[in-house]
């Protein structure tokens, strides 16, 4: 539903190859946007919960700061574990806005 929306960040400020954190209702959202695709994800790892947004990309590959852990943006998965994955969220453009559904 329209009111589960929260506005994000502007589309122009997500750079293609970059990513950037944003608190969604207080809650911490990573934006990614690689290969023109945007991706929004929990920004704590589901492995020890350490911060993505002070990790690096490596093509579809999030590497996780703490233990270098490669999750795969398409899938979420982390390849050695792939039990092991990335919350996602949905998300929408509008008006030039990026816009994270939440779950409740
Ligand atoms: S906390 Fe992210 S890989 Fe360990």
């Amino acid at each position: 539903m329209e009111e589960d929306y929260f506005v994000a960040l502007e589309e122009k400020d997500l750079k293609d190859g970059t990513m950037k954190f944003v608190s969604v209702e207080g809650e911490p959202i990573l934006l990614i946007k690689q290969a023109g695709k945007i991706f929004a994800i929990d920004n704590r790892c589901p492995h020890m919960g350490c911060g993505f947004s002070g990790g690096t990309l490596d093509g579809m590959c999030l590497i996780c700061p703490c233990h270098d852990w490669c999750f795969n943006l398409e899938t979420g998965e982390y390849k050695e574990e792939p039990s092991m994955k990335l919350k996602k969220y949905d998300w929408k453009i509008k008006d030039g806005t990026i816009w994270i559904k939440l779950d409740e």
